[in-house]
């Protein structure tokens, strides 16, 4: 066993083979190709309609968590004035990753042109355009990000039915009909039903101790079970492998050349999809794309948890009409490491995190900064380049929790003590890495890659 598992294991870390991820909606900053001054009028058709269907439809669509659609011509003009606003305040589009502290691929912000085309538009009668111009609605259903086919493609069976009430941990098991060893370059979770899938995790368990436990055989090498805690699994340290694969917004997970996730013979995959319901029966038929490697394999990417262990003002509890900050500190890397992405993770009382490294000289790097939390956006960001970590930095976080009445998402009113918990209703203060061993150039090393 390497140093570095070993001293992952005696800090209790769970740490297992992940993903890479890559936001799936948007790619780049915008980029409508505008010279700063505007001339001529300013259309819907010419200028709006693109701006807005990049940076704005992958969360305002019937599914998606903006409150209202931004689709089509009347969607949007007759909300101009309130697009202009928080255009103009940069609220929107929405982007939790504080850009000043960290830039990840995939960040969404509009440049000052389209700004200034914004307000100008919403300002001088909301033109609609050339009418012969066909607008085509962007794609707002579930999709997928790789022109490549899949070499391999796990979906459910039947779909899955979330009742009209209640939080669903949902697992389920797949054969995987492979003799040998595979490496894996790409995932893509696909949700079925935007509305419900939370999140999304990937297990892997070669140990056969689990296929018992499953109650329902939905069809040929496919089981699943309603209620399980994949904490617990990861625990008990059978299940092999793991990683957040999926958060609203965040579907695809691609490794640069030469890095890889490596999926055992036999294994079994697990997939652990958290459901939370609308209010109405929901149908779900989510699937996951894998894509193997076509490149000689060098490394594999590695995935830690950083957990509510390592917090230094212990116990994690927040009690009722408090405000709590809470600071963690992790073991010193045995290693040099190249960090691909960050996942930060807490529920409805949280309200920012902070996550930077300490070099031994004393350097500071920045991971992660979230201003205002939203558990509905917690993001999978991953960097631009891999981002190095000398050998023996340690990385520090720190969280605030609001459990006071004035906090309006706190999920218990009046407020009790909050204490750890995997339901929505009880808190978490975490937040995971994906990393590969470093190696010469890794700085340099392109994290926004396609799948070919
Ligand atoms: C990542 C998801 C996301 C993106 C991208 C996004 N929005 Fe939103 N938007 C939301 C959510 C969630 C809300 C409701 C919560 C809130 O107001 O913070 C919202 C609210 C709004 C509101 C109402 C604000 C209010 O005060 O009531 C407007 C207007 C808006 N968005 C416009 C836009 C525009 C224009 C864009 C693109 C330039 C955009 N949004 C991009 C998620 C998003």
């Amino acid at each position: 066993m390497s140093k570095f598992l070993f001293i992952v294991i005696l800090f209790p870390l769970f740490l297992f083979v992940a993903s890479c991820n890559r936001n799936s909606q948007s790619e780049q900053p915008s980029a409508t190709d505008l010279s700063d001054d505007i001339k001529g009028e300013i259309t819907f058709t010419q200028y709006i309609a693109p701006i807005i269907h990049k940076n704005c439809v992958p969360c305002h669509n019937p599914d998606g968590a903006g409150p209202f659609s931004l689709i089509t011509y009347q969607d949007i003009a007759k909300r101009a004035k309130m697009i202009k606003e928080v255009t103009r305040t940069k609220y929107m589009p929405l982007w939790k990753a504080d850009i000043n502290y960290r830039s990840f691929i995939g960040e969404r912000f509009l440049s000052e042109t389209e700004i200034k085309l914004i307000g100008k538009w919403a300002d001088t009668g909301r033109k609609y355009g050339d009418t012969n111009i066909v607008v085509k609605p962007p794609e707002t259903k579930s999709f997928s990000n790789f022109s490549r086919k899949p070499d391999k493609v796990f979906s459910l069976d039947k779909p899955f039915i979330v009742p009209d009430t209640g939080e669903y941990f949902v697992l389920y098991m797949f054969d995987t009909g492979l003799n040998e060893d595979a490496e894996i370059s790409a995932f893509e979770f696909v949700p079925g039903n935007m509305k419900i899938v939370h999140h999304a995790w990937l297990l892997f368990d070669t140990s056969g101790y689990y296929d018992n436990l499953f109650s329902n055989q939905d069809g040929p090498g496919i089981k699943h079970i309603v209620e399980h805690n994949q904490f617990t699994l990861m625990d008990e340290k059978r299940v092999q492998d793991g990683g957040l694969i999926y958060t609203p917004g965040f579907q695809a997970s691609e490794y640069p050349k030469g890095i890889t996730k490596r999926l055992p013979a036999k294994a079994k995959l697990m997939l652990s999809i958290h459901y939370v319901s609308t209010g109405k029966p929901e149908k779900d038929s989510s699937y996951l794309n894998v894509y193997y490697a076509k490149q000689p394999v060098q490394r594999h990417v590695e995935f830690i948890v950083f957990d509510e262990t390592l917090i230094t003002n212990q116990p994690f509890e927040i009690p009722p009409n408090t405000i709590k900050t809470f600071n963690s500190r992790s073991p010193k890397m045995p290693m040099e490491i190249s960090i691909l992405t960050i996942s930060p993770h807490m529920h409805y009382r949280g309200k920012n995190m902070t996550i930077f490294a300490v070099t031994p000289k004393n350097d500071t790097i920045h991971l992660l900064r979230i201003n205002d939390w939203d558990l509905n956006l917690q993001g999978i960001y991953r960097f631009k380049n891999p981002l190095k970590l000398p050998f023996e930095s340690e990385i520090l976080m720190n969280a605030t929790f609001d459990n006071t009445m004035e906090n309006p998402s706190n999920p218990v009113v009046p407020p009790v003590k909050a204490v750890f918990g995997m339901r929505s209703k009880d808190e978490m203060c975490q937040y995971v890495i994906e990393f590969v061993r470093y190696m010469e150039g890794d700085e340099k090393m392109q994290l926004n890659i396609k799948n070919e």
